[in-house]
């Protein structure tokens, strides 16, 4: 069961006029392309494992459980603090705990992918109380000459908090992660990349995209997939209470909403204040919407992220507990 979700956000936020002062842009291109109107940016000594002990942080209050309990830390990161070791086990040095503890790269898609992997590990059957946190700072990939990507990205983190509790009566399965769906196609690598690495120039590179291309894809691969998770749980799209999008682009978000044919008014928004900001996209879409209560204990959820990769895939969550303990 999802039994938490906290999120941070960078003090410093960027309005689309301020990022016209050093980057050839316009309010007006912005906000019509992608919907995009802020975002936040990191400091210089701001990191992406700091986000996401932040949000870690809100989630483990807000899931009233002692960080003691995480057993598993799975952290979706494209903007690792280091090359290696994984960000992961420096949130859990933070948090001072033991837990195993890794990093999943899907880029944009990566907490659907984390979600993947924690809830099998979760079915396995080692781990009861597992940390996943989705955080990017995308800032630090960015090359401010290239307006076609500079504008679009920011940072942030997100976490949720996956219980797994024994002896709970069968009627309440309906909660947690009812599906999961993930897929990744490598022939579409350079639609979206960065020009270096660490095997290829000893560089992290800036994000470069091939952004009409993606865009088709993103359109379609969204919505397939989150057709396929409706169908694994056995759920029709008229029974979700609300429908969590990658924040990638408002367009996005508007055609996939037309085509799946669910009511926008049902469609959780942040991309115009948080712009893309990769694997914390999601959890800060939800704990936004949680904090604002539209998203309320029981409701059901539809997930869905696609990235470089390109990587994609969607998930069907029923929030909160049935408040049985
Ligand atoms: O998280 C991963 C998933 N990512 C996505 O889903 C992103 C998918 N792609 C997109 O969201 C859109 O393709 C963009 C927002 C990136 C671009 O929108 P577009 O409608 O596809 O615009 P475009 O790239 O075709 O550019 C149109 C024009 C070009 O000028 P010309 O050649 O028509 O004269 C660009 O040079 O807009 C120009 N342009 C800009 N102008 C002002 C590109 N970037 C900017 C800019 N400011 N920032």
């Amino acid at each position: 069961m999802i039994t938490g979700v906290g999120s941070y956000l960078p003090k410093n936020k960027f309005s689309n006029e301020s990022l016209s002062n050093f980057v050839d842009t316009s309010d007006e291109w912005i906000s019509k392309r992608s919907g995009i109107k802020n975002r936040h940016f990191v400091e210089d000594n701001e990191n992406t494992s700091d986000m996401a002990f932040f949000a870690a942080n809100k989630a483990l209050e807000n899931a009233q459980i002692s960080k003691n309990d995480i057993d598993l830390i799975v952290l979706a990161t494209t903007t690792p603090d280091n090359t290696f070791p994984s960000t992961a086990t420096l949130v859990q040095k933070k948090l001072e705990i033991n837990a195993v503890s890794f990093d999943i790269q899907a880029v944009c898609a990566g907490f659907i992918f984390a979600l993947s992997v924690a809830k099998s590990m979760m079915i396995e059957g080692m781990y009861k109380n597992c940390l996943v946190i989705g955080a990017d700072a995308m800032s630090k990939l960015l090359d401010w000459k290239d307006r076609s990507t500079s504008v679009l990205f920011g940072d942030g983190a997100g976490a949720i908090i996956l219980q797994k509790f024994e002896n709970i009566e069968s009627k309440y399965d309906d909660w947690g992660i009812l599906s999961n769906i993930i897929h990744s196609d490598g022939q579409f690598y350079n639609l979206l990349k960065t020009t270096g690495g660490v095997s290829t120039s000893q560089k992290v590179g800036f994000i470069e995209m091939e952004g009409k291309e993606v865009f088709k894809h993103a359109i379609d691969k969204l919505s397939t997939s989150l057709d396929e998770a409706l169908k694994n749980s056995n759920k029709n799209i008229d029974e979700l209470d609300w429908l969590v999008p990658h924040q990638a682009n408002q367009r996005i978000i508007l055609a996939v909403a037309d085509k799946m044919k669910i009511d926008v008014s049902k469609v959780i928004s942040t991309v115009k204040d948080h712009g893309n900001t990769s694997a914390a996209s999601i959890p800060l879409a939800l704990d936004n919407a949680i904090a604002s209560n539209k998203i309320l204990n029981g409701n059901l959820i539809g997930l869905h992220a696609i990235g470089g990769g390109l990587s994609w895939g969607a998930s069907i969550i029923r929030i909160g507990t049935p408040k049985i303990l």
